[in-house]
């Protein structure tokens, strides 16, 4: 097979090739991008060498299986070729031709592009019945989704053959038709975009956006960590194509993804995105500086705790005495904090203007249960101070916790990213173009989610993902909050996505 593009992906994939024993054609036709992509392929595999993933042995035979080359002639008796080049048609195009001129007419000709109309790319070649995407995720080593793409051009078997293909790589094939963003692309970069417009606005700060997913959500990296390994660039494309296709504004491209873009803050290929990556010790001041380190030993020591009587604030209470903090549920007794229990979907300002001190108060909302490395969202009022803010934070802390601070609107922090998110999946299955198990594939081997989608609704209840949007869309007005009517009935009969079971909620 040829790969033909060695940046991040195409080495990747070449990768993933000569891992499963077959020999790669790795093409570039520039000299210096061909040296940068095997040495990042060099970098991955000695990185599993250094691990104890692979021996030296293993590392060399792989290595022996791929055949950098840098003229297309090389490619003239693969029976695949893989394009992996830059997201601009008319550079895939003329790859296209290139392979059609030297390749045998039964060769399969591949695209992994993210975002472009696989059917547009056949239609420009001289077989589109052979064209087909396959498309991997980032890091192609580690994810285990294979998108496989055909058109209305395609030939019968094509789309078969490629799916077998991607099992024998050790990858789980998704066969899909083309439509912008396919699967998983179509629900991860509004959600990124999402993320970075709430940084932008200031809504909450870069790290406590990340921890929000990963700690609150379970996802393995936060979505501005995410977009820096896509490439901010990358991510650019795709909501222009999803934009372009779809026009909703929840896919209009977020000012700042353009500006980072424009200015070269690429992400991790570039060293600097959202985040600093190119020196480590400026790095680590970057990265960190902006959000600040919260220290137990400024929680306070005496507490007013408000809340609605179930067990988070019963347990609440209990982790605090356990703590020595002095709890009192009197408001007029004087605390150094008013402490609201804070309920998803309910704003947590009328019961601090309740308790009289308002800008000493700040809510508590827990992604989980009370137990120590629970993301917990700090919940700041328009009346609450910042060193009560900072106060509740650093309780949060001594509790066990993983504090974010989160403004007092709907959804907070987690739910505000998670909620449309899920909106988006159901729109999706709704519009007949992917079911719940195909989508929860798509996101978690694809993405890593540890759970999809609809297990994620399923777990929570679709009636409490209703409300979380439904609030939403009230405080909001915008049309991407507005709860998919299938979410609605699911809500309404009680009933669970996953196997067609009913839900206990
Ligand atoms: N290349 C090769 N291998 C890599 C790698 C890379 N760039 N990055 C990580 N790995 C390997 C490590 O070697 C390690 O392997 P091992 O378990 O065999 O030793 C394994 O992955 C886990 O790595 P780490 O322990 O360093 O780090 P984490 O446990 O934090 O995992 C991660 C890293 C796999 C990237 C994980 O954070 C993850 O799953 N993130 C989500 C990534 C994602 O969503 N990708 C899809 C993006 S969308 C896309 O690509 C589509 C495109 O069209 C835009």
């Amino acid at each position: 097979m040829a790969v033909v593009g060695l940046g991040t992906m195409g080495a990747g994939i070449a990768e993933v090739f000569a891992r499963a024993g077959i020999g790669v054609v790795a093409l570039e036709i520039d000299p210096e991008a061909l040296s940068r992509g095997v040495g990042i392929l060099d970098a991955s595999l000695s990185r599993a060498v250094s691990r104890g993933r692979l021996t030296a042995g293993q590392q060399a035979e792989i290595r022996s299986r791929v055949r950098p080359a840098a003229g297309f002639s090389e490619a003239a008796a693969v029976d695949l070729a893989i394009e992996v080049v830059p997201e601009r048609m008319a550079i895939k195009r003329q790859i296209f031709a290139e392979l059609d001129r030297v390749c045998s007419p039964d060769a399969i000709l591949a695209t992994n592009t993210s975002s472009l109309s696989v059917t547009a790319i056949a239609a420009a070649s001289k077989h589109p019945g052979r064209v087909i995407g396959m498309h991997f995720f980032n890091p192609a080593p580690v994810m285990r989704l294979v998108e496989v793409v055909s058109t209305v051009l395609t030939n019968d078997g094509v789309p078969d053959i490629a799916a077998d293909l991607a099992r024998r790589l050790g990858k789980t094939p998704v066969q899909v038709s083309d439509r912008a963003g396919f699967v998983a692309n179509a629900l991860l970069l509004p959600y990124l975009n999402h993320a970075l417009h709430l940084l932008s606005t200031r809504y909450a700060s870069r790290a406590d956006i990340d921890l929000a997913a990963t700690a609150g959500i379970g996802l393995p990296m936060g979505p501005l960590a995410l977009l820096d390994l896509i490439g901010l660039d990358t991510a650019l494309s795709i909501m222009e194509v999803l934009h372009g296709e779809f026009g909703l504004p929840r896919y209009s491209p977020t000012p700042l993804l353009r500006r980072l873009t424009d200015a070269g803050r690429t992400g991790r290929k570039a060293g600097r995105g959202i985040y600093d990556y190119a020196d480590s010790a400026l790095a680590d001041k970057n990265n960190n500086n902006q959000d600040g380190n919260v220290l137990a030993s400024a929680a306070p020591d005496t507490v007013t705790l408000i809340g609605a009587g179930d067990t988070v604030e019963t347990d609440l209470a209990t982790a605090m005495a356990a703590a020595g903090i002095n709890v009192t549920r009197n408001a007029a007794h004087p605390t150094d904090l008013i402490l609201i229990a804070a309920e998803a979907g309910r704003p947590v300002l009328p019961s601090s203007l309740a308790a009289g001190r308002p800008e000493q108060a700040v809510g508590l909302h827990l992604a989980g249960t009370v137990a120590p490395g629970t993301l917990a969202e700090v919940v700041q009022t328009s009346l609450s101070s910042t060193e009560t803010v900072l106060a509740g934070a650093a309780l949060a802390v001594k509790l066990g916790f993983v504090p974010v601070r989160a403004p007092d609107r709907p959804g907070f922090l987690a739910g505000t990213l998670l909620y449309p998110h899920l909106a988006d999946a159901v729109r999706m299955c709704q519009d007949g173009y992917a079911d719940p198990a195909a989508i929860d594939t798509a996101m978690t081997l694809g993405c890593g989610y540890p759970r999809g989608p609809f297990e994620l609704i399923d777990a929570a209840g679709a009636a409490a993902v209703l409300t979380g949007l439904e609030a939403m869309h009230e405080a909001y007005g915008y049309p991407e909050f507005a709860p998919p009517p299938l979410l609605a009935e699911h809500a309404a009969a009680g009933i669970a996505f996953s196997a067609g079971s009913r839900s206990a909620r």
